[in-house]
């Protein structure tokens, strides 16, 4: 009887937690999609404009008081998109609107109205102070370019994929930084298995086209590898069998060895893993040229002699890492301290682009000897958040002040005088702690790679010292690190939905 008591009462706390679950998540969703009315902040107040929409800029958004400021966004992307589950997309893994979140609905939960204009910012005018905007969407109205003031700018423009100027790489190369590139990368991957099992196609001509070169072994190289490895393997060559025997996915690296800021222990697990799921690593090869079928490379043999080598390629994917926008080179022509720098934005310890006032930078655009990572701009984005917010109060606390001041001396008696003294003394001391701001200090949390055939590296930060894993384990970290993570719940239950397709009934292996 007793047991059966018990029972009922597991069932009766299941029903309850289920209801309670049920009732916060219709809470959250109702909050979501029923945003409270913003107002408009004063227009004597400064004019901030924040060029991007990615880790950076949207960091410093979401913590921003946004009634201190008139806030102006401008970005050609109206979302803010998720990179870490971008290699995801390329195989259908997750769907990319799962991993976006519009930026509309970020702004539309502020409390006071900030502007958006989905536009690419061409030139920052630093004598000026205004930024020209370009509307390079497909819809153009009667003005597609203005231009737009600013008192404060924050530069969080990113940064563009290196090509080192290779020839052919732009023209017959994918890249994976945008939603775009990872679209592309998924219909080539089913155009390169098509045309490969077309009627009379030569078993040369097979296997060219079923050679995935991915060029660049930084961890948007492996993970994209691991990846695709895992899509052959899954899904593939199930529905297609006839590929099995030349789908082959090779992995090219300049350096020694790949992932290069991860501990030894996790390179050399990461190389064993690939070996196991047949991804070929050809390390010490680095791409010099890139025609439409294969690719010149040159192979640093054991005793240092060069060797040219041509790989032929169906699908080739370029991951080698960032270079400067053209509107981040031209501001730096402008700003003489910047003369020197060559990977972006050089800034001080409180974000501020060296040899300007007024300008401050975050992300993979800023150089602050910090590797370009979300991490980084995440952070920075926040740090800026609160460096602005206490900005603003410093400022209404200075003239509160100069207005107590003021009715100080003018005041009819002691006791007021003293009343005033008084409200004067606690503003300062307000003052001094919103004043309190130290400068920016990174805090490493350590870095984490998918490598494919459910695996993954970690190198945490932990205490003082750093803890490394690799494998399954470290693989469902991954998966919760990265959930936990998202930008959103909506974000959140999509991507747990898709994975749960995937499992189900396989990737999607149709072209669009
Ligand atoms: P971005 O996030 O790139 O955003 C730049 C923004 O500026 C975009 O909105 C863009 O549209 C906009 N923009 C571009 N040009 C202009 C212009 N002219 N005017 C106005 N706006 C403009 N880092 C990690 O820490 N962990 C990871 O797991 C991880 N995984 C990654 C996976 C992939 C596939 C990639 C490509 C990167 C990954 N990164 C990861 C790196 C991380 O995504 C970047 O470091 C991060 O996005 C940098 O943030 P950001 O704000 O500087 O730039
Ligand atoms: P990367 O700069 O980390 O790696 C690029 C690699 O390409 C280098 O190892 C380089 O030696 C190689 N390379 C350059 N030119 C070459 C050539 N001609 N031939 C052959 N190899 C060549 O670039 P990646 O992977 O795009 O990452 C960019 C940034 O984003 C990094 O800071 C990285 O840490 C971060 N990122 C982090 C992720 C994570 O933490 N899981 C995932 C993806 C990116």
């Amino acid at each position: 009887r007793r047991g059966r008591g018990f029972l009922r009462w597991s069932w009766r706390a299941f029903y309850l937690s289920a209801l309670g679950g049920v009732g916060y998540m219709s809470y959250v969703i109702y909050i979501l999609r029923t945003p409270d009315d913003q107002f408009n902040p004063d227009p004597s107040k400064k004019t901030l404009v924040i060029l991007g929409t990615g880790w950076g800029s949207v960091s410093l958004l979401k913590k921003l008081d946004t009634e201190n400021y008139n806030v102006v966004v401008i970005s050609p992307r109206n979302f803010f998109l998720f990179t870490p589950l971008l290699p995801s997309c390329t195989t259908g893994t997750i769907e990319h609107r799962s991993i976006m979140e519009p930026i509309r609905n970020i702004l539309r939960h502020k409390k006071a109205t900030v502007k958006y204009y989905e536009a690419d910012a061409t030139k920052i005018d630093y004598e000026r102070k205004v930024v020209h905007i370009n509307d390079e969407s497909e819809i153009k109205g009667d003005t597609s370019s203005t231009e737009v003031p600013f008192d404060m700018l924050v530069v969080g423009v990113g940064a563009e994929n290196a090509t080192f100027g290779i020839p052919g790489v732009r023209e017959h190369s994918c890249f994976l930084k945008e939603v775009g590139d990872a679209q592309q990368i998924r219909k080539r991957i089913m155009d390169c298995v098509e045309t490969a099992s077309f009627k009379d196609q030569s078993p040369e001509e097979r296997r060219r086209l079923l050679h995935m070169v991915v060029v660049g072994g930084g961890p948007t190289g492996v993970e994209f590898a691991g990846e695709l490895q895992d899509f052959f393997e899954q899904d593939l060559k199930k529905w297609i069998p006839e590929i099995t025997d030349d789908f082959h996915v090779t992995l090219v690296e300049a350096l020694p060895n790949v992932l290069p800021m991860f501990s030894k222990q996790l390179i050399d697990y990461t190389e064993s893993t690939f070996k196991e799921e047949s991804i070929s690593i050809r390390t010490k090869t680095m791409v010099k040229k890139v025609t439409d079928k294969f690719i010149e490379a040159e192979f640093t043999k054991p005793d240092g002699t060069k060797q040219l080598e041509t790989l032929p390629y169906g699908l080739l994917v370029w991951a080698t890492g960032n270079a400067v926008r053209p509107v981040v080179k031209d501001l730096m022509s402008q700003i003489p301290a910047q003369k020197d720098s060559r990977r972006g934005l050089s800034v001080n310890e409180y974000l501020v682009v060296n040899g300007t006032e007024n300008i401050w930078a975050v992300g993979d655009c800023a150089i602050a000897n910090y590797a370009p990572t979300a991490q980084v701009a995440s952070q920075e984005g926040a740090f800026l958040a609160r460096l602005f917010n206490s900005l603003a109060k410093t400022e209404t606390i200075n003239l509160e002040l100069a207005s107590l001041s003021n009715q100080q001396s003018k005041a009819p008696n002691p006791a007021a005088r003293n009343e005033i003294f008084e409200n004067i003394k606690a503003l300062q001391k307000t003052l001094r702690r919103v004043k309190q701001i130290g400068p920016f200090e990174y805090s490493h949390q350590g870095s984490l790679a998918y490598i494919g055939s459910e695996r993954a590296v970690a190198d945490i930060s932990w205490l003082s010292g750093n803890f490394a894993s690799g494998g399954t384990l470290t693989y469902l970290f991954w998966k919760s690190a990265y959930l936990n993570m998202c930008f959103s719940t909506r974000n959140r239950v999509l991507v747990c939905i898709d994975w749960m397709k995937a499992r189900l009934f396989g990737r999607d292996v149709s072209r669009e």
